[in-house]
């Protein structure tokens, strides 16, 4: 088979081609699309980085991970998390989530393995599992008090014997629910009785509102920890999505594994890179709290402006930078809204549908941009949907 064929850019790039074509005839275009966040990095960590290449931090990296960024990984698992992972044998650096994820699933699957997903989720997992002979499995969950839920019951009806692993992302993207204690309970009971491994996608961990807490998976549910895969990055924490690093916890033998594919072709971030790495995990946490008070008055703006629109409501986030807007009783497809949007009104969101089928009848609006193109997004949403 052609697995290169079965690849398919994610519907933020297919989406962007759109755009340019659409900018290059002069349109005017808004977007609350990107989940990208608008922040520069914090000075302490560009100086980090500055200062490492100046002290001729610019050889080869080891490629497990540097020692100081595995035993600032490991420091902060412990901080953050409650978590104890050793930085010698169970922690790797990587080229951000998106290798993480990448070298979890290449240590894991053989051809024809079905990796079960949330449905609507992140639509970056199916194309990396397509590669490695994969097969993704949604599994359907529903609005249910207001919230986008993962149940057991959901679980079991997805599960057939072929299933290997389930990737679960919390806070989820794009629904922004933070999954509870007893969910992860549930999820973890369920892979633990179908033998399956879990790989933890936990990148907006830092991003929650309104008291909702982010929690690790071997937090809720100590036993899942030897069949646990902790993925994580700086891209959103820390405002360094073009930095390209992040990390990965787990039991020793599996992050073996993964270090072998990992030293088979990314071989890990630069060395300077994963200097500053440390010293924003292991430095002062204010940037990361200023970050989520800045997005928390952007979050209330976005649902403020989704309030009194005929048939459109919003699903309040947990967590993340994303919020949904519920247009279940418009009864039209997600996809012609948003292009309508584009089209007649300029603005860029992307339809839940892109995420899944369980995503339609929503809209993802993105307030990892703030200011004036938050504003001016909102109110062409307003317009547009009213
Ligand atoms: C759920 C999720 N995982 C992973 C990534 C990619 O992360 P990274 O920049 O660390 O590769 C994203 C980026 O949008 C994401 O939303």
């Amino acid at each position: 088979m052609d697995r290169i064929a079965t690849l398919k850019p994610t519907a933020v790039n297919a989406i962007l081609a759109q755009v340019r074509l659409l900018q290059a005839s002069g349109k005017k275009i808004t977007s609350l699309m990107r989940g990208e966040p608008d922040f520069p990095t914090p000075p302490h960590i560009v100086e980090a980085c500055t200062k490492a290449l100046g002290n001729g931090r610019t050889r080869y990296p080891d490629n497990r991970g540097e020692k100081a960024l595995l035993e600032a990984v490991a420091a902060k698992l412990q901080r953050d998390n409650g978590l104890t992972y050793d930085p010698g044998t169970e922690i790797i650096a990587t080229s951000g989530a998106t290798f993480g994820i990448y070298a979890a699933l290449a240590a894991i699957l053989e051809d024809g393995d079905e990796v079960l997903l949330q449905d609507p989720v992140y639509d970056a997992y199916h194309s990396p599992i397509k590669l490695l002979g994969g097969v993704p499995v949604p599994v359907h969950s529903q609005i249910v008090a207001g919230r986008f839920s993962l149940t057991a019951e959901a679980l079991e009806a997805a599960w057939t014997p072929r299933a290997k692993v389930l990737i679960l992302n919390t806070p989820w993207n794009p629904v922004g629910s933070v999954l509870t204690r007893d969910e992860l309970t549930a999820v973890a009971e369920f892979c633990e009785r179908r033998n399956l491994w879990l790989v933890g996608d936990e990148i907006y961990e830092a991003i929650t509102y309104d008291g909702a807490k982010h929690l690790s998976a071997p937090a809720a549910a100590p036993q899942i920890r030897d069949r646990y895969i902790h993925v994580n990055s700086l891209s959103k924490t820390y405002s360094m999505p073009g930095w390209r690093v992040g990390y990965c916890a787990g039991p020793a033998a599996l992050i073996q594994r993964m270090f072998m594919v990992l030293a088979q072709s990314s071989r890990g971030p630069a060395t300077f890179i994963q200097d500053a790495a440390a010293v924003a995990l292991a430095g002062p946490q204010d940037c990361v709290s200023e970050m989520r008070a800045e997005y928390t008055r952007r979050r209330a703006k976005v649902l403020a402006a989704l309030q009194g629109i005929p048939n459109v409501g919003a699903i309040a986030p947990e967590g993340g930078f994303f919020a949904m807007a519920d247009i279940r009783a418009l009864n039209q497809p997600s996809n012609e809204v948003r292009k309508r949007l584009l089209e007649e009104h300029g603005l860029v969101v992307i339809h839940g549908s892109a995420y899944g089928p369980g995503g339609e009848g929503t809209l993802r609006v993105s307030f990892a941009s703030g200011g004036q193109i938050l504003d001016q997004g909102l109110s062409l949403l307003r317009q547009g949907l009213a």
